[in-house]
């Protein structure tokens, strides 16, 4: 099991070439890197307040509609995916919006488009919920924010997305570098937003807090998910795509059969 602790290793978004400064030996061994798989990770710079805001509003919401829906969550409670159309999260859902829109920059998205929200929830995850191995098909960027996680409360779980790579596993030296990770974990810290690609394969460890009784919402952790995709920016000359130069696609009422 590996911990991702060291903020300070974090990747930026912004690469470097490497500096090509001498020639190299003819025997050196060079070494690429191909499909990384990027995790990103930013703190709230008011989350405290921010977060006390966002806690009682989601609060009032769960006493409105306490049976809410279930996707992954087991036990736990997911309210309606229309979080980003209820205006009292405004504040928040615009700084998600920076945030997710950096990516874009950094991973030199077409400039003439822009995140575009999907659908966004609540989460809270009682005393033993948990959240299922899952991926959220149809998005590009997922991600979760934490507003209150006790201790023991359930970090979230990201798998090498390489099902080959499983099949061999070698033994390593103690300090095996980051790329060579099956797995990660990443601890759940109150303010802290965590964006990953809406494929990577991730679960949630059940609330094991046991500082708390069962029914105070003290011991409960507090989150939110949502699904990012990409759409043109508006007044911009971009198309949509219309398959491989073939002309555009074609549905089935298109297609006209005639006797030879
Ligand atoms: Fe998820």
């Amino acid at each position: 099991m590996d911990q991702h602790t060291d903020k300070k290793q974090s990747h930026r978004p912004y690469t470097t070439k490497p500096e090509q400064t001498e020639k190299p030996p003819t025997d050196m061994l060079f070494r690429e890197q191909w499909f990384p798989t990027d995790i990103w990770f930013v703190d709230h710079p008011t989350a405290e307040k921010t977060n006390q805001r966002l806690i009682k509003d989601i609060d009032r919401w769960y006493d409105r509609d306490q049976k809410g829906i279930v996707r992954s969550n087991s036990l736990g409670w997911h309210s309606a995916v229309d979080m980003h159309h209820r205006s009292e999260y405004n504040h928040f859902t615009k700084w998600l919006f920076e945030k997710v829109n950096e990516i874009f920059k950094g991973m030199s998205y077409h400039p003439d488009t822009q995140a575009f929200c999907d659908n966004m929830w609540a989460n809270m995850n009682m005393r033993y919920s948990h959240n299922r191995n899952h991926v959220h098909p149809g998005a590009l960027w997922s991600g979760v924010y934490y507003l209150q996680c006790p201790k023991d409360s359930g970090r979230i779980w990201f798998t090498d997305p390489r099902g080959e790579a499983h099949c061999m596993v070698p033994r390593h030296s103690k300090h095996k570098d980051k790329s060579q990770w099956r797995e990660v974990y990443y601890e759940p810290t109150p303010g802290r937003l965590i964006l990953f690609p809406g494929w990577l394969t991730h679960e949630v460890e059940p609330n094991l807090n046991k500082e708390f009784e069962e029914d105070d919402r003290k011991g409960w952790r507090y989150s939110l998910s949502f699904n990012f995709i990409q759409r043109a920016k508006p007044n911009t000359t971009i198309k949509e795509r219309k398959g491989h130069d073939s002309g555009g696609g074609v549905f089935i009422e298109d297609l006209e059969v005639t006797d030879e």
